[in-house]
């Protein structure tokens, strides 16, 4: 149990919540589309970075910390693109206190953890914890070889598709997907419809340089950028100078 707190502006706003409790219960719905549910978890700055000197590192605080970990407690699988696991390593763990709360909701105490490469073999040593169950997703060319204690699942594309990956976990009682970015992989499970909810952090930083946003650029050009997908405010809480935004994009 953390002894952090939180304000929680909408809906009910009330002051100083300990932190563990305001996000024990995420409540998540059905996709409502046969596949898990899948929501984005990321931290920008004011101005839309989510990265600075080519990591997260320096947008969000301990607090922020404390949510994503409270977050991976309320979700069956955690996701990473490679990129992500190459910049910065990967372990979509949760304490031992969260462990204990996703045994009692019924869960494996750890998530499954998912990295979702393409065309370049990844790196074990920067993937940490096993606990939970390690898949790695990888396109049809990858070079990529056997490794111990994970399950490699070679997709029929160049890159993973996201539904593919989708019904792969699916038929392992996979129900809902925390996907950590980074803002590549981010645009391709938007671009393909796969995206349900967005947790956003807004740090209160500002960085003024070309660093990736939250979802790049979608390939080949998004369908939303003349009539931009509209969603709605699940959620808003607020540490010191910093925001946690939810939207669900149902
Ligand atoms: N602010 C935050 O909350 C946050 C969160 C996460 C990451 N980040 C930052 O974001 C950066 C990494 O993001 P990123 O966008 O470069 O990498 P990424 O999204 O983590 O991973 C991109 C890689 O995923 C693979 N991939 C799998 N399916 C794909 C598809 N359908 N389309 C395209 N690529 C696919 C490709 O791997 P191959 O190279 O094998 O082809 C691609 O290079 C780092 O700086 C990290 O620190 C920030």
């Amino acid at each position: 149990m953390s002894d952090l707190h939180i304000d929680r502006l909408f809906p009910d706003p009330a002051s100083d919540l300990p932190l563990d409790e305001a996000f024990a219960d995420l409540d998540l719905p059905s996709s409502g589309a046969g596949r898990p549910y899948v929501a984005i978890n990321m931290v920008t700055s004011v101005d839309g970075r989510a990265q600075v000197a080519g990591t997260a590192e320096g947008l969000g605080s301990r607090v922020d910390r404390r949510v994503m970990r409270l977050l991976r407690a309320g979700f069956d699988a955690v996701a990473s693109g490679a990129g992500t696991l190459r910049a910065t390593g990967f372990w979509p763990g949760v304490p031992p206190e969260l462990a204990e709360r996703r045994r009692a909701a019924g869960r494996s105490a750890q998530p499954l953890s998912l990295v979702i490469a393409g065309s370049t073999p990844v790196d074990l040593e920067r993937w940490h914890g096993d606990e939970g169950g390690r898949m790695l997703f990888v396109g049809t060319a990858n070079p990529q070889a056997p490794m111990a204690g994970v399950e490699l699942l070679r997709a029929p594309t160049d890159d993973p598709e996201p539904h593919w990956l989708l019904a792969q976990v699916a038929e392992r009682g996979i129900e809902s997907v925390l996907l950590e970015g980074g803002p590549t992989v981010n645009a391709a499970f938007l671009a393909a419809g796969a995206l349900d909810e967005i947790f956003w952090t807004v740090g209160a930083r500002l960085v003024g340089s070309d660093a990736l946003p939250m979802i790049a650029a979608l390939p080949g050009g998004s369908p939303w950028a003349d009539h931009p997908r509209r969603g709605s405010l699940v959620s808003v809480h607020r540490n010191d100078d910093e925001l946690f935004l939810r939207y669900r994009f149902g």
